[in-house]
């Protein structure tokens, strides 16, 4: 197996360099490609055995478009989208390809796949989804076994929610207008660090947030719950209900 290659499309990325790295210390052959750099998507399928889709989320359905009609029947086509609802179904309608949906559950920041999550959506064919796994979990890699629906639903709450939080927490404190310098001065272990959150969310990428939360259907009603909470809460503080806070804290019972 070791003799085949691997083509990266948004190799030269955040996500796709941290799998072209991990392929190459492999021993693989990988040739990553960006906009305007790299192979063309149909050199890549014609010279690759497997072909990986590591570009932004809402570039993702263009880029299925263009390479999977060119993907041999017996190559690999997989993406890496934080969403996978939509683009399985676009590999699958596209290609004539064995088909992975995978999503890491990190960004290009962690050393190692040691513990780290990785959710695989098998949608065509086993002979590829066999070689995946057995190189994530062979690098200490979480397989977390998955349709594109159910993992859509979770990822409405484990990334939807949470960055439409940290999102709301850092409009709320530009609108109040506090200097950054003295907030930092003020600052409590817990604020630096969802501070640093923050950062990362408004500053390094912001655009792979905003996709996450917009693009997956599955995030609105989730984050109505969360209005319909905060409307709550506000009303228990309007009041001075400390009582009622607490115990809306300590039972799950009541809506
Ligand atoms: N970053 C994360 O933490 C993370 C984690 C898990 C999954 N993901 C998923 O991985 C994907 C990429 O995210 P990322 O954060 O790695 O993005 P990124 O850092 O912005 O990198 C995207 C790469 O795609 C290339 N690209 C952009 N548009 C393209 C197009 N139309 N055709 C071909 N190449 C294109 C870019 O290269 P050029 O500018 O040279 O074109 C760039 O190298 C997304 O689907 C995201 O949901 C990201």
């Amino acid at each position: 197996m070791k003799d085949i290659q691997i083509g990266i499309i948004g190799g030269a990325g955040g996500i796709g360099r941290w799998f072209g790295d991990l392929f190459r210390t492999e021993g693989y052959v990988v040739h990553a490609s960006g906009r305007t750099s790299g192979l063309s998507l149909s050199e890549m399928a014609a010279i690759c055995s497997v072909v990986i889709i590591g570009v932004p989320i809402n570039a993702t359905g263009d880029v299925i478009r263009q390479v999977g009609p060119c993907m041999r029947s017996d190559c690999l086509l997989m993406d890496l989208t934080s969403l996978k609802e939509e683009p399985v179904r676009d590999m699958l309608a596209c290609s004539a390809s064995e088909v992975i949906g995978c999503h890491p559950l990190f960004g290009p920041d962690v050393p190692s796949l040691a513990g780290q999550n990785v959710v695989i959506c098998p949608a065509r064919g086993s002979r590829w989804l066999r070689w995946l796994t057995e190189l994530l979990e062979g690098k200490g890699g979480r397989i977390v076994l998955s349709t594109p629906q159910h993992h859509d639903e979770m990822m409405a709450a484990i990334q939807a929610l949470i960055h439409i939080n940290t999102i709301a927490l850092g409009l709320t404190l530009r609108k109040t207008g506090l200097n950054p310098e003295e907030l930092d001065r003020f600052s409590t272990p817990v604020f630096r660090t969802r501070m640093q959150h923050l950062e990362k969310v408004f500053e390094v990428n912001p655009g792979l947030y905003a996709d996450i939360i917009v693009k997956n259907k599955k995030s609105r009603s989730i984050i109505n719950r969360y209005k319909d909470t905060v409307d709550t809460l506000m009303e228990m503080v309007v009041k001075g209900d400390r009582a009622g806070l607490i115990g809306w804290m300590e039972t799950d019972r009541k809506e």
